[in-house]
């Protein structure tokens, strides 16, 4: 998808959640985060003549930097986020410079995605489509995050998540297999196929208490593909 499809994405995200255009291009700090963060990523990727890409990365760069003082939320270019997402509030949000990010996620205030580990165990996670990140969370290492997943308020991850667990806690747990569904909105979800397929998967037993969730269904190595990064 090209860059305006992608901006057009995200802003479709504040829409859907019920902002009107004026609110989400004028007073959504998310919106003009990813906003930046989408040209910047453009140039850096699609500028193949040197002198111009620099000369873009001059204007760029300290615009990067002003966007990240002004709403809080920082986004290297080299971050590989998906189209539609949604960071409904102010600040404290950190992307990794590595690692990645499907389609349709959320982010909330607070939140840190980063690199953790040491040696070959290092690295940033790779986060699945429609997952839901609550304020305050944490997600760091070199770990999936499967798609539909829900990472609960001031949770902190550490270790696979499997597609639509609901994870809470320090160190995080899985309380559910419910995943994001209700948490998650965006045009076209009741007819797109990967969500619908991923709701047919049907809900897993609830757990009797946390860390104690079932996951009859899925991988008991808890690896994900990552689900369909762009
Ligand atoms: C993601 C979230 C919505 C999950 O909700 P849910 O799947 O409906 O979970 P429930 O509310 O049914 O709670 C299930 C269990 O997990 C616990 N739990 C829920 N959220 C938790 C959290 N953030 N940390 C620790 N435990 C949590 C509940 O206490 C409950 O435990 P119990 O069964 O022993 O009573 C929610 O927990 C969350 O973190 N929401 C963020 C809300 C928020 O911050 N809103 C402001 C946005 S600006």
């Amino acid at each position: 998808m090209g860059l305006f499809g992608q901006i057009y994405r995200d802003y479709r995200r504040y829409r859907a959640t019920g902002g009107s255009w004026v609110l989400t291009l004028f007073f959504t700090q998310g919106f003009w985060a990813s906003t930046v963060y989408r040209v910047n990523r453009w140039a850096v990727q699609r500028l193949r003549f040197r002198p111009l890409r620099l000369l873009a990365q001059v204007f760029l760069s300290p615009l990067n930097k002003l966007t990240e003082i002004v709403t809080g939320i920082c986004i290297p270019a080299s971050a590989d986020i998906g189209e539609g997402m949604y960071i409904g509030h102010f600040g404290g949000i950190f992307f990794p410079s590595r690692g990645r990010l499907g389609r349709n996620c959320s982010v909330s205030q607070g939140v840190t995605i980063g690199q953790a580990g040491t040696g070959d165990k290092r690295g940033a996670p790779t986060i699945g489509d429609r997952v839901y990140i609550g304020p305050h969370a944490i997600v760091v290492g070199k770990i999936t995050v499967g798609d539909d997943a829900a990472v609960c308020a001031g949770a902190v991850v550490t270790r696979p998540v499997p597609p639509r667990a609901v994870v809470a806690g320090n160190p995080a747990r899985v309380i559910s297999y419910d995943g994001s569904f209700e948490f998650i909105c965006y045009d076209g979800m009741e007819g797109d196929p990967a969500r619908l397929a991923a709701l047919a998967a049907g809900a897993y037993p609830a757990p009797t208490s946390l860390g104690a969730a079932p996951a009859p269904a899925l991988d008991p190595t808890l690896v994900n593909t990552g689900g369909g990064a762009p």
